[in-house]
């Protein structure tokens, strides 16, 4: 409490009762600087105070101006913009632009954009070797980052990442080719041959074509669901700090180029803990079956035997507000595609999630994954594919973050530091003597 005539400082007094020495450490933006701890030592010589947290739960390892998200309110925005509006107003690729630029693009910003981005979704023929080295059941997405590090060798000279040109560069042919590598990768797992873009479709409509086409001249799009998939790119485009963001910041900031970094960040999201939960949806949606096991299949739940895989979110403590955007378009594209029955065992479970104390308690909702694998299956992708689906969305959010980290300034190489608890010095037995 603030005793009355005490003036407001924008700091915080640190008392080590260890020593009864007082600190005062500057406050900006709610944040301490780490490094201020330092000061704090017992001893003249200790390296002094650091803090502790694995797993970054409490840490910003950044400053950034791109996304926002406020988890108990339930919002999401791209550089100031609600992700529901953008969702309705602007293409993938406006919100692409406007992630690694700051500013929408106007018409002709736009235009040029577009061109330069179709321009670049021819890979190497090379890279197609690449792929057909791949074992037949060869995972897409290990394909997919193994086609993101071998664009580095494509283009050796991107490793100037301070040059403006080399940047640009890359910010097209990484957003460019992600699809291309994508459907190729899908397309040797089926083992069918690979289609190449068609620059004059959409960036959603094109990645259809190189996934489905098989004999027909020219390939036409069902324009709700190339509308849906550019949606769904739109929505998994940045969430700020995640863990491939973070990947990306990481690699990149040993001035790696920037395919190495992304395959980085896409090796990351690759984990089931990250780009993985969709799949898991379906199979537990699979599991159920129909609509008069979910009370038994929610009991379970609250006694512990497993998760209601889709809930809740280590940031939203509401519901995530792309998972209504999401809820919209499945049945948009249910309408295109026929009505699957998961697709009603998915709203009940949430009709009866929401009404159910565990959860409310909990502040467990549907997230971005509760009905995004339901949209992908409709449209005929396997489940392999839905991380390497949203590693195309996310491609942006990845470069936004790395042109970031790279023009600020106080960023240097990540380097955390550790807890040592290991051993003391101790001498190398020989041989003779181990146990
Ligand atoms: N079903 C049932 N109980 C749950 C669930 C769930 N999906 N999620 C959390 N809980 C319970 C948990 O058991 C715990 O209860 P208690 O306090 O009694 O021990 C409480 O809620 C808090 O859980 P937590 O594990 O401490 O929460 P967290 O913030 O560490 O976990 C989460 C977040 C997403 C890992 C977790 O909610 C979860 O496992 N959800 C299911 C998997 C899933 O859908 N993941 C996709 C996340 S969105 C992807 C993205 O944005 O990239």
């Amino acid at each position: 409490m603030q005793a009355q005539g005490e003036v407001k400082k924008n700091s915080l007094t640190i008392t080590d009762n260890r020593t009864g020495k007082s600190y005062e450490v500057p406050v900006e933006n709610d944040t301490i600087r780490a490094t201020d701890l330092r000061q704090i030592k017992v001893n003249p010589d200790d390296f002094g105070m650091m803090t502790y947290d694995p797993a970054f739960m409490n840490t910003a390892s950044c400053k950034s101006k791109i996304t926002f998200i406020d988890g108990d309110k339930g919002i999401l925005r791209y550089r100031g913009y609600p992700i529901e509006q953008l969702a309705e107003r602007c293409s993938c690729l406006e919100v692409a632009y406007l992630l690694i630029y700051g500013e929408l693009p106007n018409k002709a910003q736009l235009a040029e954009w577009t061109k330069n981005i179709t321009t670049h979704t021819f890979v190497h023929e090379n890279l197609k070797k690449l792929m057909d080295g791949f074992h037949h059941d060869a995972h897409p997405m290990g394909m997919f980052v193994s086609g993101l590090a071998a664009l580095s060798t494509f283009y050796p000279s991107a490793k100037h990442i301070e040059s403006k040109e080399e940047r640009q560069m890359t910010f097209y042919r990484l957003i460019g080719k992600a699809p291309t590598i994508s459907a190729f990768a899908y397309r040797h797992s089926v083992g069918m041959p690979y289609v190449h873009p068609d620059n004059d479709l959409s960036y959603p409509g094109n990645f259809l074509n190189m996934m489905f086409r098989i004999a027909e001249p020219k390939y036409q799009p069902h324009p709700v669901l190339e509308k849906a998939l550019d949606v769904l790119y739109i929505l998994h485009a940045d969430h700020e700090q995640n863990c491939s963001a973070n990947a990306m910041r990481g690699v990149g900031s040993s001035h790696v180029d920037p395919y190495s970094a992304a395959a980085a960040a896409a090796a990351a999201l690759y984990g089931p803990l990250h780009g993985g939960a969709n799949e898991a949806v379906l199979r537990m949606l699979d599991e159920i079956g129909s609509k008069d096991k979910i009370p038994g299949f929610i009991k379970d739940v609250k006694e512990g035997k497993g998760r209601l895989m889709g809930f809740g979110h280590r940031v939203y403590k509401n519901y995530d507000p792309r998972a209504s955007i999401i809820k919209r378009l499945a049945e948009q594209v249910f309408e295109v595609t026929g009505r699957d029955a998961k697709l009603d065992i998915a709203l009940e479970l949430e009709r009866i999630a929401l009404q159910d104390d565990y959860f409310v308690k909990r502040k467990l909702y549907p997230n971005v994954d509760f009905y995004s694998g339901l949209i992908y299956q409709a449209m005929r992708f396997p489940v392999a594919m839905f991380p390497v689906l949203f590693a195309i969305g996310r491609m942006s959010g990845w470069l936004a973050q790395w042109a970031e980290m790279l023009d600020d300034s106080e960023q240097k190489i990540a380097r955390p530091r550790q807890v040592y608890l290991g051993h003391d010095k101790r001498d190398v037995p020989l041989m003779n003597q181990r146990a």
